[in-house]
């Protein structure tokens, strides 16, 4: 906190003029037809919260009616107290009782393209009803029960999503580790949850090769480890055909005990407020926490918001490109995809396999008509090029959506052109594992955007940018972004960690939720999220967000990529230190020197001297957590010559840092 922005000062608004209203073509066939019919809805929704809460939840299933709507003890809420239902029967049994049974709900692409045609898989709701039975089925004849947690590490295989659904139908706790995480991760994960079943497979394919999964399982479950004495079952898939070891006694395949299980598991009744899953943060500071959601909240909020989000209707071909390790998987691949009666595309490998246009041809294969992916990967597309895309025809995309972080304005207008050819609205959803589903984002046929900015609060979403007193800071002053009132979705608790729950999200402004971000809410209510507040830098005495720096470096025709991090400076305070990846190769010499000033001079035009950063290094690669996040605790250790010492355990390629070094040094 001791960086949280004053009020007052804040120099690096980014000053955009770019509008984008949706055509009104859009509009017409909309859910939410305009920014007038919006604002209605949202003030009703903040005036009367439970009312239109209800609402919403009756347009999920119900096993029973809930009694109460909330329940609200701040910090703790119950939501739909007293109704009871379940998570898979709203996404899966329901579309086959409603007489959409045929439909495709899943539709898995694999990575290899042996003799150059894509591996598919299509499961429909009923093959899906059928498959999550005889899962949950199996789980119970290992002995799961409801509230036991479950472990799931696997690679984007459709029993991947069979598997949590599995879980759900029982009640029991999925705890989904993404399968790119270490041994370490897995060993911490399991005994965190004190989880007695592990689901995973030999491996998955990226780049053509095998990532073996299997193998860290029986790495972090090496005798001797808490771990290991907790685990009476892995359950492993067959995916590689590369028959890793079994542990006899633990170890079982997947087909052999699936082939035994009936295929008839009716939905287990579940208390709404029942534990869905833990899913433990990526986080780029600190100990993962096990963030826990609870089965009403979370089921109405995800499948509302995919919904208004992406305008989903039946039929939608809706592609996700985000793995189901994270946040955004559950949420907006599985769990509140589903229930609107589409196509999930689920693909299993990386966008550059077998070449660098994968993601624009399963596009045009497939017919997909929303996209949602990340800001990270829309600059690495960026920078292979637009021939790529326009090879390919993309006019079945009707919405196109991002998370993770701010999009940077050269980003989204690329995003927006190439990609969309300008047809499609851009939703720039903010939100977090913490808040289950989307807060702030753009509804496709009602918001004007503008780039950069995630827009408005969703329906029945609270939110304000304050000071530490919760009072409002003024129009495009940077504050702490908080959430005003309780929402389906948020998150119940850190698990096993009151007091971390409480100090991280519950007690910087009194009584509201703090996300962790800073931002600022411009003059016509749109919010620009600054990052996280740890990266908002106070420098002679103004505000930076970091970021903001970043998209003012990245809108130089050649930058392709920055991260910006502050450091203690003599006179300023803290100065500001940027790392940019070039379009080309670095250039070396004069010709650095003089790329270098002419970058500088770029951010001095687009956002002022305050903003200027003291130190600029080129470089090949940024230090990343495995969902894409910029690593900025580590490239400050490196400005400052600290010998890097501490938890890199969620660092994709730890070789960076030793380059990176040598750039500073250099
Ligand atoms: C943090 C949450 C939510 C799924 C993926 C990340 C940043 C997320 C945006 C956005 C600006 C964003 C925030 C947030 N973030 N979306 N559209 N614009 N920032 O989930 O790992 O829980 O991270 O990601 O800083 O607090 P997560």
């Amino acid at each position: 906190m001791s960086q949280a922005p004053s009020s007052g000062n804040v120099q690096s608004n980014l000053h955009e003029t770019r509008f984008f209203p949706p055509s009104a073509e859009f509009s017409k066939q909309a859910h939410i037809k305009s920014i007038a019919e919006y604002e209605a809805l949202h003030a009703r929704s903040i005036a009367q919260p439970e009312a239109f809460w209800a609402e919403k939840a009756a347009d999920c299933f119900w096993f029973k009616k809930w009694d109460k709507v909330l329940e609200w003890n701040s910090p703790d809420a119950k939501w739909f107290v007293g109704g009871k239902t379940n998570l898979c029967h709203n996404a899966v049994d329901r579309q086959v009782e409603e007489g959409h049974g045929d439909l495709v709900a899943l539709l898995w692409e694999g990575e290899p393209m042996p003799d150059g045609r894509p591996e598919v898989r299509r499961l429909t709701y009923k093959d899906l009803q059928r498959e999550t039975s005889k899962c949950a089925n199996m789980l119970k004849s290992l002995g799961v029960k409801k509230g036991d947690v479950v472990t799931i590490y696997m690679p984007m295989v459709p029993e991947l999503a069979i598997a949590l659904l599995s879980c759900a139908r029982i009640g029991a706790v999925h705890s989904v580790i993404f399968g790119g995480f270490s041994a370490q991760a897995i060993k911490d994960r399991v005994e965190d949850g004190q989880s007695k079943i592990v689901i995973t497979a030999d491996g998955g394919w990226r780049r053509g090769k095998v990532v073996a999964l299997k193998d860290a399982v029986d790495e972090a479950l090496k005798a001797g480890s808490e771990a290991a004495n907790l685990v009476t079952s892995v359950v492993v898939v067959n995916r590689c055909n590369t028959n890793p070891p079994m542990v006899a006694g633990r170890d079982q395949a997947w087909d052999a005990l699936m082939a035994k299980a009936s295929d008839v598991c009716p939905c287990e009744q579940l208390d709404s407020e029942d534990l869905a899953f833990v899913l433990y943060t990526s986080g780029s500071t600190g100990k993962p926490k096990g963030i826990m959601h609870a089965v009403g909240g979370y089921m109405v909020h995800t499948a509302m918001t995919a919904k208004l989000s992406f305008d989903l209707k039946p039929g939608d071909v809706y592609w996700c490109t985000a793995d189901i390790g994270w946040i955004t998987g559950h949420s907006y691949m599985i769990y509140g995809v589903l229930p609107n009666k589409v196509t999930s595309i689920m693909y299993e490998g990386a966008p550059d396999a077998p070449a660098q246009d994968r993601f624009w041809d399963i596009i045009e294969r497939h017919r997909v008509t929303k996209f949602y992916t990340a800001p990270t990967a829309i600059r690495t597309f960026m920078k292979w090029g637009r021939e790529l895309v326009d090879k390919h025809d993309l006019s079945s995309l009707r919405v196109l959506g991002t998370v993770g972080e701010p999009i940077n304005p050269e980003a989204w207008i690329w995003y927006n052109e190439v990609v969309g050819h300008g047809r499609c609205p851009i939703v720039d959803t903010w939100w977090q594992t913490e808040t289950g589903g989307h807060m702030l984002t753009p509804l496709p046929g009602a918001t004007t955007t503008t780039p950069g900015s995630c827009t408005r609060p969703m329906l029945g979403i609270d939110m304000a940018v304050v000071d530490e007193t919760g009072r409002e800071v003024p129009v495009n002053e940077g504050g702490i972004l908080v959430c005003r009132k309780p929402w389906p979705s948020m998150l119940r608790g850190v698990f096993g960690n009151r007091e971390r729950f409480i100090e991280t999200y519950w007690s910087k402004v009194p009584g509201m939720y703090t996300a962790g971000d800073g931002a600022r809410k411009d003059e016509n209510g749109n919010f620009w999220i600054m990052g996280r507040i740890d990266d908002i830098i106070i420098v002679a005495g103004h505000n930076i967000g970091t970021m903001e720096v970043e998209s003012g470096l990245v809108s130089h025709p050649a930058v392709a990529e920055a991260a910006v991090v502050g450091y203690p400076h003599d006179v300023k305070g803290n100065a500001l230190a940027a790392f940019c990846i070039l379009r080309r190769a670095i250039p070396t010499g004069a010709e650095g020197e003089a790329l270098k000033k002419e970058i500088l001079g770029h951010v001095r035009k687009e956002l002022g001297p305050t903003s200027v950063p003291d130190k600029i290094f080129f470089t090949e690669a940024l230090p990343k957590t495995r969902s894409g996040k910029i690593m900025r605790r580590l490239l400050k250790d490196v400005v400052v010559g600290k010998a890097v010492g501490q938890d890199v355990s969620t660092l994709d390629d730890r070789g960076i840092l030793d380059k990176l070094a040598v750039a500073v040094q250099g």
